[in-house]
């Protein structure tokens, strides 16, 4: 009897329309994809082994050991001794895909091809690469996750020069033509904005550049320009990549290929002001349209044009043509929203940075209103809705692209009072990925946004850049002392949340 109420209940749940229930892989469809990511600086470690030169965020986190909370990633995750036992926990976990960096230092120390490729570092991801498949998890590979050679840095100004451009070219065609039969999907550039704001804006990335007036600190740099320039070459890298990679798969491999981006929702700092409201406008443009437009119109956002004026950089012909149409996907990362206020709302002494200026918007981290149910900070770290809203965004600005979301989820800030058992208690955690994969739910099924897979960030704990091992994005806990993995309650959620009927014979 009791056999025959557990298998009437199991069917009255399981057949409950989706938005009366808990979620989990079923409701989405079958060949979607779930993963967890990572990038090669983050984890691996092992900076000097193996043939590999200092990328710039070695350089920078040793050279301006401040910037970087006095930490590096010489060490990080020990991925690079450890990846086959992590691989086994992606396994744990249900995960299908496995979203990781190779860094160009490791495969091209000088990051010159005529230089010569590290045979070792070749090895090295071939052996990872091999391990994944072994074990049923899908690659998924990331040309560019911020750490190219410190060597064109000091060579040529890195991505300030368009040399780079070819170099980047090169290096890809021998990421395809070493591990393109095996990775069935690849990123070019990880988070372009990202690369030129915080790079070369407001100085607080590698390569930590910014204007005296944004921080006197830095090592010099032209905030109003450099973002700008670095962006125009980060685009056509990816449009050189991704037209190698096409050249590449005639012939030899399929596969797909995308660049990713990493908007934040944007909600007004003041409901009632409809200059707020259109500064989220101008906003979007900025942290979507400026690396989004050249890929499917081939030029930049006419907005853009109008306020940056001769700074920004134009394509050729050429170039338009080779940006046109080069991502079989979009990869978008996602965390949360910030509120926008437009700038003549904001005092004059905190409108320093130059994009602010140029689209009279300023992100701030606060607002004089709820947007939803908990307090406003809450809600920035955590705004599952305004996933919905950014995947409609891109549905309708560009036609329903396909859309991975290569990277969600949400940081734990450790000053070191917690115990480790506290932190393994990742009730928020949970919370925040069952949210999100009900907005996402609704999304691909209410809306019909073409979304095919979602990664979480992050499989472990690592180097969070300038804030360094201080705030941990895992599912698994790493113990900094012995690099030890323990596993979070949000490792038992995903378990069970991804976890396959077991087939009938
Ligand atoms: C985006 C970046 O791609 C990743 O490197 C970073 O760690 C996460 N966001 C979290 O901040």
């Amino acid at each position: 009897i009791l056999l025959l109420i557990m298998l009437w209940l199991t069917k009255k749940i399981t057949s409950l329309p989706p938005e009366s229930r808990v979620l989990d892989r079923s409701d989405f469809p079958d060949d979607f994809v779930f993963g967890t990511a990572t990038s090669a600086f983050q984890i691996e470690g092992s900076t000097a082994e193996g043939g590999k030169s200092p990328s710039i965020w070695d350089h920078f986190s040793h050279t301006f050991p401040e910037r970087t909370r006095m930490q590096n990633g010489d060490v990080a995750a020990d991925f690079y001794h450890q990846y086959k036992d992590d691989i086994k926990l992606m396994r744990e976990l249900n995960m299908d895909a496995f979203r990781f960096s190779i860094s160009w230092a490791r495969l091209i120390p000088s990051g010159k091809v005529k230089d010569g490729v590290n045979k070792e570092g070749v090895q090295f991801y071939l052996a990872l690469i091999d391990e994944l498949l072994a074990n049923g998890i899908q690659p998924s590979v990331t040309l560019y996750h911020w750490d190219h050679p410190q060597a064109l840095e000091d060579e040529y100004g890195g991505f300030l020069n368009p040399q780079i451009i070819e170099d980047f070219r090169n290096y890809a065609r021998v990421c395809f033509e070493n591990f393109g039969e095996k990775v069935k999907m690849w990123t070019t550039i990880n988070e372009p904005y990202v690369i030129s704001v915080a790079g070369y804006e407001t100085g607080n990335k590698a390569v930590g550049r910014c204007s005296k007036w944004v921080n006197s600190k830095c090592p010099g740099g032209d905030s109003a320009t450099e973002p700008y320039i670095v962006s125009h070459h980060l685009l056509l890298s990816h449009a050189a990549a991704v037209q190698e990679f096409r050249n590449c798969n005639k012939t030899l491999y399929d596969g797909k290929i995308g660049i990713v981006v990493s908007p934040w929702w944007l909600e007004p700092h003041d409901m009632t002001s409809p200059t707020d409201k259109e500064a989220i406008e101008r906003g979007l443009v900025l942290e979507l349209d400026w690396h989004l437009d050249p890929i499917f119109y081939g030029e930049y956002p006419e907005i853009m044009k109008k306020r940056v004026g001769n700074r920004l950089p134009s394509f050729t012909a050429e170039e338009s043509k080779m940006l046109l149409n080069s991502s079989d996907f979009i990869g978008i990362n996602f965390y949360g929203a910030h509120f926008v206020a437009h700038l003549s709302h904001i005092d004059p002494s905190r409108r320093r940075f130059k994009t602010d200026q140029h689209f009279e918007k300023k992100v701030l981290n606060h607002s004089n209103h709820k947007i939803g149910p908990g307090d406003d900070l809450g809600i920035i770290r955590s705004y599952p809705v305004g996933l919905r809203k950014v995947l409609n965004y891109i549905k309708d600005k560009y036609n329903n692209p396909i859309v991975y979301i290569k990277e969600n989820g949400i940081d734990e800030y450790d000053d070191g009072t917690k115990s480790r058992e506290e932190i393994l208690k990742d009730t928020l955690r949970i919370s925040y990925h069952r949210d999100y994969l009900e907005q996402l739910h609704k999304a691909i099924i209410d809306d019909g946004c073409d979304v095919r897979g979602y990664y979480t960030w992050s499989l472990l704990d690592n180097f969070e850049w300038e804030h360094g091992y201080s705030i941990r994005f895992g599912l698994y806990y790493v113990d900094y002392n012995d690099l030890k993995r323990y596993p979070k309650d949000s490792v038992n959620w995903f378990k069970q949340f991804l976890k396959r009927p077991v087939a009938k014979s």
